[in-house]
C-alpha cells in the first residue's frame, strides 16, 4: 500500500497555495451535470488536476478535472469541478486525498452534490434531497491504514457528518427560493457502481432505510468527518431507481435529466453560500 502521510498531501496543498491569492474556507464538489456552479465564480483562478503533485486524475465522463478558485458572491470558494469515484479504479484510501488536500488549503465547510436515483417512492425526478445521513455497507473506510493523527483520531464520530445547522440553513434558503415543492430530506445509500443497481437491490435498500442511491460522496464525507470539516450534501434526483418503474436505466438519460435541474441546484447552492457565516461558525441567523 502506498504510504499516505501528511507530507504527501501537503505537497499538493502547497502547490495550490502557491497559486491562489486568498485561502477559501468553503469548498464545493460538483457532481455529474452540476458543472454550472463553477461558471458563476468571479475572479477565477483555475488549477488543472494534472498539474498538482500527488493529485488523482478525473476519468469519469463530464467531470472536468480542475479546481476553480474565486468569489461566489462575497465569499471565497474552492470548487472541485470533477470528482473521483471508486468505480474509476481508485481505492477507498485514495479517495480520501482530495478532501485532505482541502483541509490543508484551509477548508472548514464542504458542500457536496451528486446525481442520485430515488428509492423513496414519494420522491420524483427533479427533486433535490438534502442528505441527512448515509449508509455505506460495502467496501472499507477511506480511513483504513495508518492514521494521520494531525488530521484526526483513529476512531472518529459519524453522528453529525451532515451538520444539522447546515441542513436547517439549506431548508430555510430552499423555502426562501420557493423550492419546497421539490425539496426532500433523506438518507443517501452508497453503491459503488459502475453498474446501476438491480430492482431486488433497490427493494433491499428501501428496507434498510435508503431514500436515494448513488455512486459517490460518502468517501468524501467520511474523510471530512475524520478531519473536522462540516458537510452539507445535496442529491439531485435524476431518475427513479431500478425497478421503481418499468424503464431501463441509462447513464445518458441520467445526465440529460440532471441538466434540467442543475440550474435550480446551482441557484440554491449560491444562495446557501451567501448565507453561510464563515466567521461565526458557519450559519448566519436568518431574519
Ligand atoms: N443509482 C446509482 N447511481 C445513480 C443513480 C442510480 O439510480 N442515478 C444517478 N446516479
Amino acid at each position: 500500500m502506498e504510504q499516505y502521510t501528511l507530507e504527501y498531501y501537503q505537497k499538493s496543498a502547497d502547490y495550490i497555495l502557491g497559486r491562489i491569492t486568498e485561502r477559501p474556507k468553503i469548498a464545493i464538489i460538483l457532481g455529474s451535470a452540476l458543472g454550472g456552479v463553477a461558471d458563476r465564480v468571479e475572479n477565477k483562478i483555475t488549477i488543472s488536476y494534472k498539474n498538482i503533485p500527488n493529485m488523482l486524475q478525473s476519468t469519469a465522463p463530464t467531470h472536468k478535472g480542475e479546481y476553480v478558485f474565486g468569489k461566489l458572491g462575497q465569499k471565497s470558494v474552492m470548487i472541485a469541478s470533477g470528482r473521483f469515484h471508486h468505480y474509476e479504479g481508485y481505492s477507498y484510501e485514495q479517495l480520501a486525498s482530495p478532501i485532505r488536500i482541502m483541509k490543508l488549503v484551509g477548508i472548514e465547510t464542504l458542500i457536496v452534490t451528486n446525481a442520485a436515483g430515488a428509492v423513496n417512492l414519494n420522491y420524483k425526478v427533479g427533486d433535490i434531497m438534502l442528505i441527512e445521513d448515509h449508509i455505506k455497507l460495502n467496501g472499507h473506510s477511506p480511513m483504513r491504514g495508518p492514521n494521520i493523527d494531525e488530521l484526526g483520531s483513529r476512531f472518529f464520530d459519524c453522528t453529525y457528518i451532515y451538520k444539522p445547522e447546515l441542513l436547517a440553513l439549506a431548508r430555510s434558503r430552499a423555502n426562501a427560493l420557493n423550492l419546497n415543492n421539490i425539496l426532500q430530506q433523506g438518507v443517501y445509500y452508497f453503491c459503488p457502481g459502475p453498474n446501476f443497481e438491480t430492482p431486488a437491490e433497490i427493494r433491499a435498500i428501501r428496507v434498510l432505510g435508503g431514500d436515494a442511491v448513488g455512486m459517490s460522496t460518502v468517501t468524501e464525507t467520511l474523510t471530512a468527518a475524520h478531519c473536522g470539516i462540516d458537510v452539507l450534501g445535496l442529491s439531485m434526483i435524476t431518475n427513479m431507481a431500478a425497478g421503481v418503474t418499468t424503464d431501463s436505466l441509462s447513464g445518458q438519460d441520467v445526465l440529460e435529466t440532471g441538466k434540467k435541474t442543475a440550474g435550480t441546484i446551482a441557484d440554491l447552492i449560491c444562495d446557501i453560500v451567501e448565507h453561510l457565516d464563515i466567521k461565526n461558525n458557519h450559519v448566519k441567523p436568518t431574519a
